[in-house]
């Protein structure tokens, strides 16, 4: 799929099959995360991984809406530093959940309403947070939605001046 179709359909989906994501597929899932580039390239993304269900059961329970991290057979919480730019967190999530498209696999972001939840589970230190975690997992049959409206092009362009 080329990026540009790649990025015109990718949903963000939030019902999947019980069906495990390869490790070579989720590998290339990562390495996308990783090669999102970072002011300053200072690189201030990590990614913690989940793929126990009793690890991600407990997670969802940190977020309002966060229910199909349970569903979905991997999670992927990336975390920055307490100071970080949430732009760079945002360039390494959307290289993923594209990459993750890209393989067939759909995804959804899920905030972290309790933050102190989010770390005490996912054991951070003191000096990092979560930004945002990703639940990962092949679309459930039928479950091909409608793209949420989008502002038309000319709402959301200005040239030269706003
Ligand atoms: C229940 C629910 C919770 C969601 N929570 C988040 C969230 O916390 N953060 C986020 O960036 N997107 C979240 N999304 C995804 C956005 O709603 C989605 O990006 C937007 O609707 C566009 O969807 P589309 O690209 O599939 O058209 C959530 C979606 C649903 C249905």
């Amino acid at each position: 799929m080329d990026v540009y179709t790649c990025i015109r359909s990718k949903r963000d989906t939030r019902a999947y099959q019980d069906k495990p994501i390869p490790e070579d597929a989720l590998g290339r899932i990562l390495q996308a995360g990783r090669m999102a580039g970072s002011a300053k390239n200072l690189q201030p993304c990590r990614l913690v991984v989940l793929e126990d269900e009793a690890r991600r059961k407990e997670l969802s329970a940190c977020g309002q809406f966060a229910t199909h991290i349970v569903t979905a057979p991997v999670a992927v919480a990336v975390v920055i530093p307490k100071d970080g730019r949430e732009f760079d967190a945002g360039r390494c999530a959307q290289n993923m959940m594209l990459a993750a498209w890209a393989e067939g696999v759909t995804s959804c972001p899920v905030t972290m309403h309790d933050a102190d939840c989010a770390s005490r589970v996912l054991g951070l230190p003191e000096t990092h947070r979560v930004s945002i975690v990703l639940a990962f997992g092949y679309p459930a049959p039928g479950e091909r939605r409608r793209s949420s409206p989008r502002l038309p092009l000319d709402e959301l362009v200005h040239r030269e001046r706003w």
